[in-house]
């Protein structure tokens, strides 16, 4: 019988699962336990775990199809997979903004999985805020004033030979190139979460410009100020990586930030992402 221990890290958002090895062939019941972790936690953490490639993309898999990232497949490499390489004297990293995951997609992902194959002895943690809170916790004024709006999500900040991080020195490299086009769509301000039913805030830094059928300057007191204050102290939970750490996030509810505050090591990660619906 599958004894799974969760283990709450704050109370917004985040929690430690204990009792499940993911590498082999995870029970159905096991599956079902972590989903609804997931669900109850946005996201979830696992020690001590051992997978290689294989074995990462067959957990994933247990939760949908995986997701091809369009401006990591470069070309080289396994498409399904993104590994998120920091060497020392990188300036930039990936993730350094608070973000939601691929939100300029249609379809954005609905989650992904983190793996850590070596880390630093202390830095480069994540950082997780909820956007279920962030929203419950907006003003009955400011909840009416937001929900017809849509926000218009586009890459080319963090993409494309224009990004500000074109020419950085960043050690996992998108795609930049002359011939590489903008994907942007529109999505509600105010998202309902396919599975729990509950709204969500879904603006971030990375990729939300312009409330649609508004300028970016009209735009940006609120849209910034949304943006902000989607990651207010309270809302948050921080995960500090062991090698062999895993962690699950609903991309459709959670957002992140990997900090960029250590040198002199290599940090090396494997993220495997999870196919999402269309934003409602
Ligand atoms: C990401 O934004 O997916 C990367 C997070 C991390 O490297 O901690």
């Amino acid at each position: 019988m599958t004894r799974i221990e969760v283990k709450p890290l704050a109370t917004s958002v985040g929690a430690e699962v204990f009792g499940v090895d993911l590498s082999g062939n995870v029970s159905d019941a096991a599956i079902d336990a972590v989903r609804q972790a997931l669900l109850d936690h946005g996201v979830i953490f696992f020690r001590n775990q051992s997978l290689d490639v294989d074995a990462h993309k067959r957990l994933a898999r247990q939760f949908g199809e995986i997701f091809i990232h369009p401006n990591f497949n470069t070309g080289e490499g396994d498409p399904e997979v993104v590994n998120i390489v920091r060497k020392p004297g990188d300036t930039h990293i990936v993730g350094e903004e608070w973000h939601t995951d691929t939100t300029m997609m249609a379809e954005p992902p609905m989650g992904a999985l983190l793996y850590a194959i070596e880390v630093p002895p202390v830095g480069g943690d994540t950082l997780f805020s909820s956007q279920t809170m962030a929203y419950e916790r907006l003003s009955d004024g400011m909840k009416a004033l937001i929900a017809p709006l849509k926000c218009v999500h586009t890459d080319r900040k963090v993409a494309g030979p224009n990004s500000p991080i074109a020419k950085a020195k960043r050690s996992t490299k998108a795609r930049f190139d002359e011939d590489w086009r903008e994907t942007r769509n529109a999505h509600p301000v105010v998202r309902t979460h396919p599975e729990t039913g509950r709204k969500c805030l879904f603006v971030n830094h990375s990729y939300s410009i312009a409330f649609e059928d508004m300028t970016e300057e009209e735009s940006q007191p609120l849209l910034g100020w949304l943006m902000e204050w989607g990651h207010r102290p309270e809302f948050t939970c921080r995960f500090r990586w062991e090698k062999g750490s895993l962690a699950f996030w609903d991309n459709r509810c959670v957002k992140h930030l990997a900090l960029h505050d250590v040198q002199g090591y290599d940090r090396i990660m494997r993220r495997i992402q999870i196919a999402g619906e269309r934003v409602v």
